[in-house]
């Protein structure tokens, strides 16, 4: 079916980009922008769009899709690269090689690989200058090695550790434009073999004691780290997602129990194997290692010499984000989503109240509170914009069912097992529950629910939040807390979104809801992030196929939200292979820092420096405006 087939249009509307939901956007065909070229610095050439739209929060117009190696943005707007995977973060550091031949030495003081979640943290009292800790959340052996291939060395894996992790880097403003300070004394590197603490109620416990560590309270590295958090006191807490696909056992009849099977370890590991040369990773020598990932970690960037901490008491999943919020009577909330198919929603309520007076009194909040679930009911149906009710319900040993009756000896297993105490209170199985965002403006939650191709089988109904069976597109759930207090147990949920193609599909369900048009449709939103005056800005990590189901979507792309209207406009779109990740703003919003992971996943690109035969490296985008006013507006 061709890309603007919209049989619900004429083809007036068509034309100028009209659509028959109300939503209009931009009226140029999605091929006028896949042939531009990309630079270092680009600036958009785009065809000129038409935005006739009702918002008055979005003050550009709707681009098209596009297909090529490159960012595109609406006229108007800018691009730079910040950092990129390899670059040195210290002076005379080494050089990125795009051989392939660096060592892991040399990547323990570069800029990680797949860059992904990122929070900016402002110097006091300065406006040119900040922090930022950085995600990187995995590696592509097809450019990490000269070989391409699976790691065939304690050294290859020793490098695509130090791969993983956190960079903590100075960015500085100069004439505008904000940079990064190589050699800053607070560029650093919490990599895959980095020593971190354990804390709150699983540290010491019996399951994450090693050989390595009996005392279970230092565990080497983070990886995995998909997205982020920035608390009220001045911390980044990353997390860590896939961290079981790391894992894999040279006894290949080995069996699992249900907690291992549950988090998905299989003896042959998933791609990464990392097991047959690093024991840390083999389940037959080292089966308590698992235990000890899968945590949110909190680092503070200020102090290049502290040591990251894992906190326990947030329990232990995939964890795409972690989202702060505060309850009426001033306890840290911690809104958490469990990225894989049938998986939950979570939420961390502290037991001491933030001190926002002094911030270094928060320094252990996050070890002591409650742990709750999230259950939705079945909404009213309504199969546009389905709505209904929902409650938190609390993960305490002793409460709810969750005891040694059920294969809980304490609450420190509650944690470590967080997937199996949440199945036991009969937690609502999500879509893929992706980013969590709080609004500034009103204080509704957001989560993308990024798609769920199992939706209708393996005892997952289709229905209230997830309506949609074999669910490839996604949708963006959306709660308010009862009395606007993120400590109420109970909540009112809606859809923003469905996302789907209203190019191939008519109408619900594979069309998406009413806010979707020919013009601005995407699938799986991933990223999420709000701006201060409250506009919300969508990610996405879909099939950019271009073809099929998603016909007329184009690259991986980053949309704009006005939440009241729900009016979706597509402000920028990435190179070839890329997945859209990470956002952050500078203090004025007049800088959107975004992130482009793995450009040419499977190959095709060489953004963003375009050198003949030259790599893709996954790269922190600076976006503003030419004429300097602020992103968005
Ligand atoms: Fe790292 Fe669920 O994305
Ligand atoms: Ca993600
Ligand atoms: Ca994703």
């Amino acid at each position: 079916m061709s890309l603007l087939e919209d049989n619900q249009s004429t083809d007036l509307e068509k034309m100028v980009g009209l659509s028959r939901r109300g939503f209009i956007s931009a009226g140029a065909l999605c091929g006028a922008a896949m042939f531009m070229g990309g630079n270092l610095l680009s600036r958009s050439v785009l065809a000129a769009s038409v935005s006739a739209g009702t918002s008055k929060l979005l003050g550009f117009d709707s681009i098209p899709a596009a297909t090529n190696d490159a960012i595109s943005l609406p006229p108007g707007y800018k691009s730079s690269v910040l950092i990129s995977w390899g670059q040195p973060l210290h002076k005379d550091g080494p050089a990125f090689d795009p051989s392939g031949n660096g060592t892991a030495q040399q990547q323990e003081v570069q800029f990680g690989d797949n860059n992904d979640g990122m929070s900016l943290f402002e110097f006091p009292g300065e406006h040119d200058r900040a922090l930022m800790a950085i995600n990187n959340e995995y590696t592509n052996y097809r450019y990490l090695y000269p070989h391409g291939g699976m790691p065939q060395s304690a050294d290859e894996v020793h490098k695509a550790l130090a791969c993983e992790g956190v960079s903590v880097i100075e960015v500085q403003r100069k004439n505008g434009q904000w940079h990064f300070v190589q050699g800053s004394r607070y560029n650093r590197r919490i990599h895959g073999n980095a020593p971190i603490s354990l804390s709150g109620p699983a540290a010491g416990h019996a399951l994450v004691k090693t050989s390595a560590d009996p005392q279970g309270k230092t565990v080497l590295g983070t990886f995995q780290n998909c997205a982020n958090g920035k608390t009220p006191w001045g911390t980044y807490l990353t997390c860590e997602e896939n961290f079981t696909d790391c894992f894999g056992s040279t006894n290949a009849e080995q069996t699992f129990d249900a907690a291992q099977k549950r988090y998905g370890v299989v003896a042959t590991s998933k791609e990464i194997n990392w097991h047959p040369h690093d024991p840390r990773f083999d389940m037959a020598k080292n089966p308590n290692e698992l235990n000890r990932h899968g945590w949110v970690v909190e680092i503070d960037p200020f102090d290049p010499q502290s040591t990251p901490v894992k906190r326990t008491a947030l329990g232990r999943f995939k964890h795409e984000n972690a989202a702060l919020a505060e309850t009426a009577d001033g306890h840290a909330v911690v809104y958490m989503g469990d990225d894989e198919r049938g998986e939950f929603i979570y939420k961390f309520v502290s037991r001491d109240k933030i001190n926002h007076k002094s911030p270094k009194a928060n320094r252990d909040l996050l070890d002591h509170g409650t742990l709750y679930v999230a259950r939705f009911d079945a909404g009213d149906g309504n199969a546009d914009h389905p709505k209904g009710k929902g409650e938190w319900i609390e993960l305490s040993h002793g409460k709810n069912g969750i005891d040694a009756s059920s294969g809980f000896a304490d609450q420190a297993e509650v944690l470590i097992h967080a997937r199996l105490a949440a199945s036991v209170v009969k937690a609502t199985r999500m879509d893929r529950p992706e980013w969590i965002v709080v609004s500034p403006n009103d204080g509704q939650v957001y989560c993308t629910l990024t798609n769920n191709a199992k939706r209708g089988e393996d005892g997952q109904p289709v229905g209230g939040p997830n309506p949609r069976e074999k669910n490839v597109y996604g949708q963006i759930l959306r709660w308010r807390t009862d009395r606007d207090d993120h400590g109420a147990k109970t909540f009112s949920w809606d859809l923003f979104v469905v996302a789907g193609n209203p190019g191939v599909h008519a109408g619900s369900p594979k069309g998406g809801s009413t806010n979707i048009t020919p013009q601005n449709m995407f699938n799986s939103p991933d990223g999420l992030g709000f701006d201060k005056a409250g506009r919300l800005w969508i990610l996405t990590d879909g099939d950019s196929s271009n073809a099929g189901d998603f016909a007329g979507m184009g690259n991986n792309q980053m949309l704009c939200a006005d939440p009241v209207t729900g009016e979706i406009r597509r402000f920028m779109v990435g190179p070839i292979g890329c997945e859209v990740t990470g956002i952050s703003f500078s203090p004025d919003q007049k800088t959107l820092f975004v992130g482009i992971q793995h450009p040419g996943e499977n190959g095709g690109s060489t953004f963003p420096e375009h050198l003949p035969n030259g790599k893709p490296r996954s790269s922190v985008m600076a976006i503003s405006r030419e004429d300097g006013g602020i992103v968005g507006a």
